[in-house]
C-alpha cells in the first residue's frame, strides 16, 4: 500500500466509509457507494487533491474485499478483527459514548462499568490504534488529517505521538455531554477520551452548545484546552442535490403510492428517522395520540406518516425500541382507526426515494429528538417541500440553533406540549407555512456540505 509516508495530503478517518461490499451468491463482490456530508466535501476538493479516506471494514463483505485486495481509489479500509470491532463499535462507541453524549442512560440501573466494560475498552483502544497507525503510514509530510466522531476519540492523541508533523483535526457529529453527565465515565477513561481529543490541533462541533460542553469538560477534567482550538461548523443541507433528486421519477412514483395510503384530502404529519433511541419516536406517537384524543376534529383528517428505518440492530435495546415503536403505532391504529382511515402509516424499510416523497408532501414535519448533534431531516424537509411545511422541532436538536425562529419549538419530553404544537402546526395558514418554509430553507442551506468541509480544512491549515 503506502510507501514511507505515502502521498496523501488530506486524510479523512471515520468508522463508516464511503463504500460497502456484499458477497454475491456466485462469490463476486458488489460495491455500494454511500452519500452524506463527507462524500460531497471530499469531492469538492477535487480528485487531484491526493485525498485518502481511511475507514473500517464493517461487514463480512467488506473484510472479504480487503483480503482480496479489492478497493476504490482514495479509500483504505482497515480489516480490524470482527470481535475487536464489535467491542469497540457496539460495546463502547454505541453503548457508552453515544449514550453519554445523548444522555440516554436510565441511571438507576445503568451504566455499569465492570470488568466486561474494561475488556471492551481495551478493544476500543486497539481499534483507535489501528486507525492512528494507518493514518501515520499514509500521510505525506505536513498533511491534514480530519478524524470523525466518537468512534475515534483516541486517534488524535495517538497520531500526534506517531507523527508530530501532521495537522490533526477532529469533528464531532454528535452532541457533547455536559460535565455533570460526562463525569459518569470512570475517571481514567474520561481522561483518556479528553486527552485523545486534545491531541488534535483543532476540534470541530456542529453547534456552539456542543463546543461549549466540550470546553467545559476539558476545563474541569483535563486542565483546559491547552493549545487545541475549538470551532463550530453547522453542516447544512445539500440543496442542489436534494432538489434534483426529489424530482426524479422514482420519487414521483412513491408520492402517488403515499397519497393512496394517506387518502384524498388529508393532512400529513411526517417524520423520517433511523430507529434511534435519541430520536424520540415513541413520544412522538404518544403526542399524536393525545392530539387525536383532545382534538377530535382532526380524526379522519390527518395521517401520521412515520418512517423508522433499522439502525444498530445488533444491540438489544435498539431491537426493543423498534418493537415498542411498532406496538404503539398499532395501538393507536386499533384505538382510532376506521375502515377508511389508518391514523399511523409506519414504514420500517429504508427507502430514500420514499423519504423524499414524504418530505415533498408533508404538511407538518415532526422532529422531536431527546438530543441530537444537528438533525438533517429538519433541514432537508423545508428545502424540498412542495407547498411549504410547518416544522415542529425539539429545542434539544442542534438544528434548533439555526431554525428555532421559524419552527414551532417543543420540549421533547412534554407529550402534551408536543400535541399542542402539532395542533398549532396543522392549523397554520398555508401562506404563513410557505413563508416560514422559505426562511427555514435559507437557514438550512447556509453551509452546504462542500463548503462545510473546505472551511474545516482551511481553519486547520490556517
Ligand atoms: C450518527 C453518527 C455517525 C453515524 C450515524 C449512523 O450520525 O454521528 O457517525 O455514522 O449516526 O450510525 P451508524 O452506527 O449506522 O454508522
Amino acid at each position: 500500500m503506502a510507501s514511507t509516508y505515502g502521498a496523501a495530503q488530506v486524510l479523512v478517518a471515520s468508522n463508516r466509509g464511503p463504500v460497502s461490499y456484499t458477497v454475491g451468491e456466485d462469490g463476486s463482490l458488489d460495491a455500494k457507494r454511500g452519500g452524506g456530508g463527507l462524500v460531497s466535501g471530499l469531492s469538492a476538493i477535487g480528485s487531484d487533491a491526493d485525498a485518502l479516506w481511511v475507514c473500517s471494514a464493517l461487514s463480512d463483505g467488506d473484510r472479504e474485499a480487503v483480503r482480496r485486495g479489492v478497493g476504490e481509489d482514495g479509500v483504505r479500509m482497515l480489516d480490524i478483527p470482527a470481535d475487536v470491532h464489535a467491542d469497540a463499535y457496539n460495546g463502547i462507541a454505541n453503548s457508552v459514548l453515544w449514550f453519554v453524549h445523548h444522555m440516554l442512560y436510565q441511571t438507576p440501573l445503568e451504566p455499569v462499568f465492570d470488568a466486561e466494560f474494561r475488556r471492551q475498552w481495551a478493544s476500543y483502544e486497539a481499534y483507535n490504534r489501528a486507525f492512528a497507525e494507518a493514518l501515520a503510514e499514509e500521510a505525506a509530510q505536513g498533511a491534514a488529517v480530519v478524524v470523525q466522531d466518537y468512534h475515534l476519540t483516541l486517534v488524535p492523541g495517538m497520531l500526534r505521538e506517531l507523527r508530530p508533523d501532521l495537522r490533526i483535526g477532529h469533528f464531532s457529529h454528535t452532541p457533547w455531554a455536559p460535565p455533570e453527565y460526562f463525569r459518569m465515565l470512570p475517571d481514567d477513561v474520561a481522561g483518556q477520551v479528553l486527552r485523545g481529543m486534545l491531541g488534535a490541533d483543532r476540534l470541530g462541533f456542529l453547534t456552539e452548545r456542543w463546543a461549549e460542553a466540550f470546553t467545559a469538560c476539558a476545563e474541569r477534567f483535563a486542565g483546559g484546552l491547552g493549545g487545541t482550538r475549538v470551532g463550530v461548523h453547522g453542516l447544512g443541507a445539500d440543496a442542489d442535490f436534494l432538489r434534483k433528486r426529489a424530482h426524479e421519477p422514482d420519487v414521483e412514483e412513491r408520492m402517488a403510492a403515499l397519497r393512496q395510503e394517506i387518502g384524498e384530502g388529508r393532512r400529513t404529519i411526517v417524520r423520517v428517522d433511523r430507529t434511534e433511541l435519541s430520536k424520540n419516536i415513541v413520544r412522538g406517537l404518544l403526542a399524536y395520540r393525545r392530539l387525536l384524543e383532545t382534538h377530535a376534529e382532526w380524526r379522519e383528517q390527518v395521517v401520521h406518516v412515520a418512517f423508522a428505518y433499522p439502525s444498530r440492530q445488533d444491540l438489544a435495546v435498539y431491537r426493543d425500541y423498534t418493537a415498542e415503536v411498532q406496538r404503539v403505532a398499532d395501538e393507536i391504529n386499533a384505538a382510532y382507526g376506521t375502515p377508511g382511515w389508518t391514523p399511523v402509516v409506519l414504514h420500517v424499510k429504508d427507502d430514500f426515494a420514499r423519504s423524499l416523497a414524504a418530505y415533498r408532501l408533508a404538511d407538518v414535519a415532526l422532529v422531536n429528538p431527546i438530543r441530537d448533534g444537528m438533525n438533517l431531516v429538519a433541514k432537508e424537509v423545508p428545502v424540498v417541500s412542495d407547498a411549504g411545511c410547518a416544522l415542529v422541532l425539539s429545542r434539544e436538536a442542534g438544528a434548533h440553533e439555526e431554525l428555532g425562529e421559524d419552527a414551532i419549538t417543543v420540549n421533547p419530553y412534554d407529550v402534551t406540549g408536543t400535541a399542542a404544537a402539532l395542533h398549532e402546526a396543522l392549523s397554520m395558514r398555508p401562506e404563513e407555512r410557505a413563508e416560514r418554509s422559505k426562511r427555514l430553507a435559507a437557514a438550512a442551506t447556509a453551509l452546504p456540505p462542500a463548503q462545510w468541509f473546505v472551511d474545516q480544512l482551511d481553519a486547520l491549515r490556517g
